[in-house]
Formats: C-alpha cells, structure tokens, sequence
C-alpha cells in the first residue's frame, strides 16, 4: 500500500531536498534574471517570490531591487521559511517579510493586496491542486499593471536519456503519477496561458526554455540529481521497489561512464503576464 509521507508537498523539505534546490538555483539563476530583465525588475521595484522555497532567487532579487527595492516571499514549508528569512538576514536585509501560509486556503493578509509590482514564481503551480486559485492569489497580490513572471514546466516527460534509459522512462512516470495523486500536475505551463488570461491578465510574452546535459557538465547533476534525491520517496510512496532503486541507480551509472550520454531535462515555459 502506498504510504503518505510526512511533508509540506509531495518533494518535501529535508536536508538534501534543500541541497538540490540550491544545486538547481545555480544552474537557473541566468535564466531566472534574464526573466527579471525581461518583466522589468529593476532598482526599487517591490516584488514577491511566489513559493520562495528556502529564498535562493529572494536573495538574488535582493540584488536586482537594490537597496531601494523590497523583496518578500511566501511559502508553505515553516523549514523554508526560516531559511529564507535567514538566507535575506544573512544578506543584511531584516525588512524582508516571508509570509508562511497555503496558497490553496489562506487569504493574502491586507498589506500583501495589490502591494507588489512583480511576482516571480518558479516551480510551483506544478504542486498545487487549483491552478486557478494560485492564478487569482497572484492577482491579488499585483498592483494594477503588475507583472508575473514565471518558470514552469510544459513537457516534463521530455526527461529522458536520449538513445534507452528504460528506468529512467519509469522514473520520469511515477514522479508524474505521484505529483497528479497529490492534485499537481508536472507538466502545468501548458494550461497557465489560458488561465492567465480568463484572469484578466495580458501575456506579454513566452520563451521555451529545453537543456541537454553531458556527464562532464555541471547541467548533469540537475536532471541525475533529481532522479537520485526523489527516487527513494518513490519507493517509501510504493511506486517502486528497492531493487529498481538499485537498477536505477546502475542505469545513471553506465549513462555517466559513457561520454556519449545525452540527459534531456523536462521543458521549461517563461512566461510574462502583465495585469490589466
Ligand atoms: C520545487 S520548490 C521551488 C522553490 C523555489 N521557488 C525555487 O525555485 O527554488 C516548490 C516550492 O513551492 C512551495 N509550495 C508548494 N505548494 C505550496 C502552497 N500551496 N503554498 C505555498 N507554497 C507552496 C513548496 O513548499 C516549495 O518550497
């Protein structure tokens, strides 16, 4: 029978979770500030990091709005929260608000209403059971003419090692089933435009963002990594077994002693949506 673990969301929080976020972030930050460029973020814009995770963009948007600026977070996980208040303390920020709550349930409190020119939001409306909810949330938070800019994911089953990789087809699976069982959906950027829109939002513009990885390169470590960090809840989740985790885990092996192999990760969509 298929266990239900003790988390805040299906990914869950503990220390390695929290590690890979960080690996991720690395390896997104360029994305992420082109994103910010893109929507207008600049010095003294007030933002909010939309499930701000442990606050590793709410750090990086601290530089971008500068001292002028204000950034605030919101974030389900009290463990995140604590750590992105601390990561902003650390840089010498103490009036960045990280508010703890449930975009699914909590009202925004009043002095987040239409307080913000721009929310980011990266990684998210995949976790959460009512997109449209999440949507109006994000509505609510923006000042009129506010922007939201977003990464998520519109083909997560572009995961894949190119050329076989018949666990790591599997892996790709159950990660999806196990994100739908808990009301997600991986691939969500697919719908967002739409929602976004029947929201009274303008799509101002989007960019498909697809990387390949090489076991060389520091890309790997993402795609690899995320196989490695969530396959053993998978097995705890009753998706699989401890002797896939063992053939997974040889799969990723003899993928990293050939210089040939190719880890597509699942297909991110920028989106840029400005309230009208
Ligand atoms: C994959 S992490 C991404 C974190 C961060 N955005 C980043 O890019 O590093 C997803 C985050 O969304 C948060 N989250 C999921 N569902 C949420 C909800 N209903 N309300 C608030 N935060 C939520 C999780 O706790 C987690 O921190």
């Amino acid at each position: 029978m298929a266990l239900k673990l003790p988390a805040d969301y299906v990914l869950g929080t503990h220390t390695a979770e929290g590690d890979r976020l960080a690996l991720q972030h690395s390896l997104w930050i360029d994305e992420a500030r082109a994103a910010w460029n893109q929507c207008g973020i600049r010095k003294g814009s007030r933002v909010v990091d939309v499930g701000c995770g442990p606050g590793l963009a709410t750090v990086a948007l601290l530089e971008a709005v500068g001292e002028t600026g204000t950034v605030s977070g919101i974030e389900i996980s009290a463990r995140f929260a604590q750590q992105a208040r601390a990561r902003c303390e650390a840089a010498g920020r103490s009036d960045c608000e990280i508010l703890q709550c449930d975009l699914m349930t909590d009202s925004m409190p009043p002095h987040f209403r239409h307080a913000f020119d721009a929310v980011w939001m990266r990684w998210v409306a995949m976790f959460v059971r009512d997109p449209k909810k999440l949507i109006s949330q994000l509505s609510d938070l923006l000042a009129p003419n506010g922007v939201v800019a977003l990464h998520e994911y519109y083909a997560y089953d572009a995961y894949s090692l190119l050329g076989g990789g018949a666990r790591v087809r599997e892996f790709v699976q159950f990660a999806m089933a196990s994100f739908a069982k808990e009301g997600g959906d991986a691939s969500i950027a697919r719908e967002l435009p739409q929602m976004l829109v029947d929201q009274g939002f303008e799509v101002v513009s989007m960019r498909p963002i697809a990387r390949a990885a090489r076991p060389h390169e520091p890309l790997w470590h993402w795609p690899a990594g995320f196989i490695r960090t969530y396959s053993p809840t998978l097995v705890k989740l009753g998706y699989a077994d401890e002797q896939w985790l063992a053939a997974i885990e040889a799969e990723l092996r003899a993928a990293e002693a050939n210089p040939a192999s190719v880890l597509i990760a699942p297909s991110v969509l920028e989106i840029i949506a400005r309230k009208r």
